[in-house]
């Protein structure tokens, strides 16, 4: 398994449109892209910084995972993403491992990227692997 960077940390916003009133207005960074990915039910806007990015999530449906992480939690980091050369592989020796997962096989992530969340009982943040 190589873990090549930090890809990207995941932000939950009640609405990107604010919050680019601080990270695009104040801060200066510019937006890459923006995208619903459906699967999920969340809106991305994508900042790179470097070699890295923050995304910005927004909930398109009050029963999706980032809508109840705002609910329980308020607005804020959601998960650190890391990025892997080769998913496929990096799930086989996390599961071999014994290392608690929320997604057994890699989903569409933005960007056509390809992502699995690590479960955060077993990483005490919420990890995603990410492949591009
Ligand atoms: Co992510």
């Amino acid at each position: 398994m190589t873990v090549v960077r930090i890809d990207h940390i995941g932000i939950a916003v009640s609405s990107i449109a604010d919050a680019l009133k601080l990270y695009r207005d104040v801060l200066g960074l510019k937006v890459a892209a923006v995208e619903t990915v459906t699967e999920q039910k969340v809106k991305v806007a994508m900042l790179p910084i470097g070699d890295s990015r923050i995304e910005l999530l927004e909930s398109t449906d009050s029963e999706s995972p980032i809508a109840r992480h705002i609910e329980k939690r308020g607005e804020g980091i959601h998960h650190l993403a890391l990025g892997v050369q080769d998913i496929g592989e990096t799930l086989r020796m996390l599961k071999k491992k014994g290392v608690p997962l929320i997604d057994n096989e890699p989903r569409r992530g933005a960007g056509g990227s390809k992502m699995a969340f690590l479960h955060p009982k077993g990483t005490k943040v919420l990890l995603e692997v990410v492949e591009h």
